[in-house]
């Protein structure tokens, strides 16, 4: 039988960028990505996938109806992973509305859509359609010193951007006990890895480092994030929709815990190892204690026992050895990160200003 083709959204974001390269490499499914191209959308990460025979990319909106029904239409996914979304928690605290409309607004047309499209299936073709949302742990508020975040654990979103992930999070859950559209959700903790935005802790702190500049950590560095490398997250996404239970939800996480500072340390133990003529060497002197995040969430973990028992999904890389990779791909990959935050695709490929 021939698989009808993945339909990802945010497709040229850091994650969806994994999601693209792994379903490429990994199955015979085609994919075909679309993404709106914000300042975090950035066609580079997959240029050496644009004449792949089973790729397509599609520039558009996920807010945009029409666009969307006809997406559908033409392409005839069978599976829809669903990433599009502003990510970013200090931006969403400076301007939320951006993060209602994509994450909230957005995730709602992307539905209808979906609904509308899987309605006009046949049954065999109904039952294995998947609309796969994938979330964040950040939906369960903030963690004291002990206890995981659990599948059924209460949603307390603290940031815009928790607040709008949630939401979706909801709409998604009702198109399925509502209309029975077969909904898939993950909540996955920080990830890691090559092509994240350089606004996130870990990229910005090997780009400053790299160049001398302060390393700016919030308040006392002691709040908490659960590691995974995006590999690994990405592995765990086609578990789920291959194997997962339609209206079920699944917590994903790398059993790795760290402090802001710890991160950062090793961040620069990386740095003063693989750039052993660097003047900035010790890195850490370059640490900076600033301002701490409005309403910084203390601690996240996760407890991702459920998919570890149901589905048979392990994170493979320990915290080091990813992050050490990670760190070496931005010194290797400095001329994407120069054109990604100086919006030089943009200008050239989008005639964006
Ligand atoms: P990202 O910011 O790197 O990428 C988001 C992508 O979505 C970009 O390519 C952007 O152009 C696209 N996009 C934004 N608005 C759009 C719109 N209206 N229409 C179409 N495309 C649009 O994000 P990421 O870190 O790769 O995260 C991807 C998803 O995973 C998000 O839903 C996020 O909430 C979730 N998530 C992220 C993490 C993490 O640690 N990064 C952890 C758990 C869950
Ligand atoms: O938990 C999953 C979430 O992880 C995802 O849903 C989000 O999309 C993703 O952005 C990430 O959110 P965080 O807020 O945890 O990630 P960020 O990289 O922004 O920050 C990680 C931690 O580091 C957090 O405690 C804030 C702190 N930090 C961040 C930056 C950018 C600093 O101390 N200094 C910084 O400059």
């Amino acid at each position: 039988m021939i698989q009808q083709p993945l339909l990802i959204t945010g497709g040229a974001g850091f994650i969806g960028s994994t999601v693209v390269r792994h379903f490429l490499a990994a199955t015979e499914r085609g994919v075909i990505n679309v993404d709106k191209l914000t300042y975090a959308g950035n066609p580079e990460s997959l240029e050496d996938l644009a004449s792949h025979p089973r790729y397509e990319f599609v520039h558009a909106n996920i807010c945009q109806r029409e666009a969307m029904t006809q997406i559908f239409a033409r392409y005839q996914p069978g599976a829809v992973l669903h990433l599009a979304a502003e990510s970013h928690v200090d931006r969403s605290i400076d301007n939320p509305a951006a993060f209602i409309d994509t994450n909230v607004t957005g995730t709602y047309i992307l539905l209808e859509a979906a609904l509308d499209y899987w309605r006009k299936l046949d049954k065999s073709a109904q039952a294995r359609f998947r609309f796969h949302h994938i979330s964040t742990d950040e939906v369960f508020g903030s963690l004291g010193a002990t206890g995981l975040f659990r599948e059924d654990s209460p949603y307390q979103p603290n940031s815009p951007y928790a607040a709008s992930k949630a939401a979706s999070d909801h709409l998604v859950r009702a198109w399925y006990h509502t209309y029975g559209l077969p909904v898939l959700i993950t909540n996955c903790s920080n990830n890691y890895g090559p092509r994240q935005f350089p606004e996130k802790l870990i990229p910005l702190m090997v780009l400053n480092g790299m160049e001398g500049k302060s390393l700016p950590v919030y308040g006392a560095g002691d709040n908490v994030r659960d590691w995974l490398y995006v590999e690994d997250h990405v592995r765990a996404l086609e578990t789920v929709l291959n194997k997962g239970q339609p209206g079920e939800t699944y917590n994903i996480g790398g059993y790795n815990e760290k402090t802001n500072v710890e991160v950062v340390e090793l961040i620069c133990q990386f740095l003063d190892e693989l750039l052993p003529q660097s003047p900035h060497r010790p890195h850490r002197s370059l640490i900076t204690f600033v301002a701490d995040r409005p309403g910084h969430d203390q601690r996240y973990a996760i407890d991702a026992g459920k998919i570890a028992c149901e589905l048979d999904w392990r994170p493979r890389e320990t915290f080091e050895t990813g992050l050490r990779k990670t760190v070496q791909w931005y010194l290797d990959n400095q001329n994407w990160c120069r054109r990604v935050l100086d919006g030089s695709y943009r200008r050239e490929r989008l005639g964006i200003k």
